[in-house]
């Protein structure tokens, strides 16, 4: 098969098969802030491979040419989509790793599930890359692969990307095998987290439950049997979108026409306030939607004057916290719109599913504010795709504190979203906040946006990666 200078393999690919009503295949772009970051990367690399999933249970499709770039689908049969995807990637180590905002379910025919799939991934990826090439591993799903691929091919150099927080070692010491998933990530040779609290945690766990020594940004993994010490690098990288791309879409006279339409279609309120999640119980929804539904009983907004778009993609629902999610986060709407929407309009317009580029950008440009309550999240790119869209310098990005996305992005009304009174504060105050000083926040947001896009994160990854301990040429 044809050798490749950087493999990507992440649990899904880029594009989702989909069988339409006729039986012919739709390939559509995946969800998730993963796929929008790397997505861009790859664009640009040369020679590049990126090993996933294609979106559905059953035979994979045979590997094929996109963008630029070739595409290696990894099967799962419905087992392994079950066992190792629903079950110990999303209602173990998800909840686990995002502060038990709900209770993680530990169940062991799903670890066996879990390292077999990783099997496969690592079995698909190591044969495509080319001697001395690179192999970048990603996210929480795929934690055992750079050790397995390590001990296929000692000649490529291999980097992990966590994009989601790792947790604190009180909480990772619950995960039943926590010292096969610690030793999976010490495979690579250079591991990156989001945050540096999140570096931490993963350097605290490493020493309290392997003992390793770690020096700085550096841990020494013990060799097997006569093989020698290995370095690994352990270091902080936020991600990020490709800015520039986005900022331009901002120009397309189409794109700008379509911001001005949907507000004419909300009945040209005087504000639009904006929020763009996956349904995902980590991203806050109901304490928006509860401070929401509080500012209108008060009296404090005016339906007729303020309208609410919340935009909820469809995720992972065939897990039961995501339905319980749904069902609450319905519920909730439709009460708001009952008692508060004026006839022929929303009090809040709820979208359950996804939007292309373009008019997720028009949505951008038509918000005053755009509420991101996260209680936990690695990064948010949304944070920072709105940031993009407003070369205008107006609106206000309410941002909190939990989402990764914090630690830059300084100049945005921080909140902390479990304390409801301070979020209605925030709304509020964005909501009545002069242009002059959404002005002179935007452009700091913007500042950092604009220079920190994902071309120079990855970039910076794939640097660190090229320095770390060169690997053994021999094997090779
Ligand atoms: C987050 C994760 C990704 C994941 C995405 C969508 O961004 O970090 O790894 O792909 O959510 O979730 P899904 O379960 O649909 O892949």
């Amino acid at each position: 098969s044809p050798q490749h200078e950087l493999v990507v393999v992440a649990n899904r690919l880029p594009v989702d098969s989909r069988t339409l009503p006729d039986g012919a295949t739709e390939w559509v772009t995946s969800p998730g802030g993963l796929v929008t970051a790397m997505e861009s990367v790859m664009r640009t690399v040369e020679s590049g491979a990126w090993v996933g999933w294609a979106g559905s249970p059953g035979e994979a499709p045979d590997p094929f040419d996109a963008d630029g770039m070739r595409l290696y689908p990894v099967r799962l049969d419905q087992s392994d989509v079950e066992r190792y995807y629903e079950g110990y990637s999303n209602a173990t180590l998800w909840p686990l790793y995002h502060d038990v905002i709900v209770d993680p379910e530990f169940h062991r025919g799903w670890w066996d599930s879990y390292l077999s799939a990783n099997r496969r991934f690592a079995a698909a990826a190591a044969p495509v890359a080319a001697p001395g090439g690179t192999i970048w591993v990603h996210d929480y799903q795929l934690q055992l692969v750079p050790r397995m691929i390590r001990d296929k091919r000692n000649d490529v150099r291999i980097g992990f990307f966590n994009h989601i927080p790792f947790p604190p070692v009180e909480l990772f010491s619950q995960l039943p095998k926590r010292n096969s998933i610690l030793r999976g990530l010490l495979g690579a040779d250079l591991i990156g987290f989001q945050r540096e609290s999140d570096t931490l945690n993963f350097v605290a766990s490493v020493r309290r439950l392997l003992g390793y020594h770690v020096d700085g940004t550096t841990i020494s993994v013990p060799g097997i049997g006569a093989a020698p010490v290995r370095e690994v690098q352990v270091e902080t990288f936020p991600i990020s979108i490709d800015s520039a791309a986005v900022s331009a879409l901002t120009e397309d006279p189409e794109i700008c026409e379509r911001a001005a339409e949907l507000r004419r279609e909300l009945g040209d309120p005087e504000k639009v306030v904006l929020g763009v999640d996956r349904l995902d119980y980590t991203k806050g929804i109901r304490h928006r939607l509860k401070a929401w539904g509080e500012l209108l009983d008060d009296g404090s907004i005016d339906p007729h004057d303020i309208v609410m778009i919340q935009v909820a993609t469809p995720s992972r629902e065939r897990v039961e916290a995501y339905r319980q999610l749904r069902d609450e986060v319905e519920l909730t709407v439709g009460r708001i719109n009952g008692e508060h929407a004026p006839i022929g309009r929303p009090a809040v317009s709820y979208q359950h599913h996804s939007f292309d580029r373009r008019e997720m950008t028009a949505l951008f440009m038509a918000a005053d504010v755009v509420l991101v309550t996260a209680l936990r999240d690695g990064m948010n790119l949304v944070a920072k795709e709105y940031v993009a869209s407003r070369p205008d310098l107006q609106g206000v990005l309410v941002l909190s504190e939990f989402a990764g996305a914090a630690d830059e992005l300084r100049a945005a009304v921080l909140v902390n979203p479990h304390d409801i009174d301070e979020l209605k504060a925030a709304i509020l105050r964005s909501l009545a906040m002069p242009p002059e000083e959404q002005e002179d926040s935007m452009r700091s947001l913007r500042h950092q946006v604009m220079e920190n896009d994902v071309q120079a994160w990855a970039h910076h990854f794939l640097e660190r990666l090229e320095t770390s301990q060169t690997p053994d040429s021999e094997d090779a």
